[in-house]
């Protein structure tokens, strides 16, 4: 008895791989695993009623708390975004695979499959886990990837082998979802010179369209980490309110050229209304409370760490030295700070913290605090080696 442990997200590449590794890898039992984190429940049902009727086995396996404390937060303090991508599958894929190992391990299965293609991140960031830790006990199939396959015949394969085609295959789309944002890739979008149509958003009104009343959010951190957004408490909650409120205000919509591991440039688009929210409240929160020289050298580490997320290598040893830093720097960014929603834009309107670096008195034009005749020297001195460089032309 031969038995493979599929990711199973209930889309066409996943389907299709149900059957391909009875049919082609000569498996004898197909156990599916979809891990939730915040995609559609309609999905998760849909995945749940496909996989009965394909699959031997099937689990679902929800995990959306753990990945907005563990993956999300961790981001936050980060301030995870690659090229002006605020992460999120990057996030969720280590998770995944972590799930689907754990079911591979318990069932003892022969191998582990997922559907990604050959072009994408996801590949690299599925197997580059489970090859550090499981790559001698199973072996790890890609059957898209591997029989070359293209959508077409996906689709084709699928119709004659009798697995439903989801209803939207007529939609060119690609998309990912999970609590933290939700991609989308395929279709006219594959044309750069072309906006998106207003048909790919689902989360976001078009900031057109979002009601004219503003809106002021106000958000709370311990140590970098989001703990109440207007009164909500629950981490789960907290994301899911300022998706909806901010995704209302047209807050959230990314569209760019990105460069994908593999090397590629792919236009994508994404909404990701609470990750952006979240990221420019952090940040408002570092400025007020990091010295100048802790926030230049933290900008570089958290490229470092988005990248490296980015790429897959989340157990690369880096991730935890970067974290060691970045958790370093975050035990004094605790404090609220109050957002404006409005028409697309989100503006910080407030920030305050107990640990703060403002000084009020010190600035204000309105106090003698800071004797300004000690500047003098300091002045004078500014710009010396500019002043000896010009000297030796
Ligand atoms: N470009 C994004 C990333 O690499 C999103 C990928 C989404 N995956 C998908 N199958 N649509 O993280």
């Amino acid at each position: 008895m031969s038995r493979v442990v599929l990711a199973y997200s209930g889309g066409l590449d996943t389907s299709v791989c149900i059957e391909l590794l009875r049919e082609r890898y000569g498996y004898d039992e197909v156990i599916t695993v979809t891990g939730y984190v915040g995609q559609p429940e309609e999905e998760v049902k849909e995945a749940e009623r496909k996989a009965r009727k394909l699959a031997d086995e099937h689990r679902t396996i929800d995990c959306l708390e753990e990945f907005v404390t563990e993956y999300c937060w961790r981001a936050v303090k980060a301030n995870a975004e690659y090229e002006g991508y605020p992460l999120s599958t990057a996030l969720a894929r280590p998770l995944l695979a972590e799930k689907v190992l754990e079911v591979a391990r318990e069932v003892d299965a022969d191998a582990i499959a997922h559907g990604c293609t050959g072009k994408g991140n996801d590949q690299y960031r599925f197997e580059a886990y489970l090859r550090a830790h499981a790559g001698d006990e199973f072996e790890i199939l890609a059957p898209i990837r591997e029989l070359n396959l293209t959508r077409d015949e996906e689709i084709e394969y699928a119709r004659e082998h009798g697995i439903p085609v989801p209803v939207d295959a007529d939609s060119p789309y690609s998309i990912d979802e999970n609590l933290w944002g939700r991609s989308i890739e395929g279709g006219e979008l594959e044309d750069p010179t072309r906006e998106p149509p207003e048909e790919v958003f689902e989360w976001t009104r078009s900031p057109e369209e979002a009601p004219d009343e503003p809106k002021v959010v106000e958000i709370e951190f311990e140590e970098g980490v989001p703990v109440s957004a207007d009164g909500r408490e629950d981490p789960v909650e907290i994301v899911r309110y300022l998706n909806e409120t901010a995704g209302e205000h047209g807050v959230g919509r990314i569209d760019i050229i990105e460069d994908r591991v593999v090397g590629l440039k792919s236009r994508e688009v994404y909404e990701a209304p609470a990750a952006v929210t979240l990221l420019e409240a952090h940040r408002a929160l570092e400025a007020l409370t990091l010295t100048r020289r802790e926030l230049a050298l933290k900008d570089r580490m958290d490229d470092l760490w988005s990248e490296l997320v980015y790429q897959g290598l989340w157990f690369d040893p880096l991730r935890e030295h970067l974290e060691a830093f970045i958790d370093s720097t975050q035990r004094h960014v605790t404090g609220t700070v109050r957002v404006k929603l409005h028409k697309g834009r989100v503006q910080v309107v407030s920030r305050e913290s107990p640990h703060s670096l403002y000084d009020e008195r010190l600035i204000s034009y309105e106090e003698k605090e800071f004797d300004q005749r000690v500047a003098e020297g300091a002045v004078r001195l500014h710009g010396l080696q500019e002043r000896l460089a010009l000297r030796r032309r």
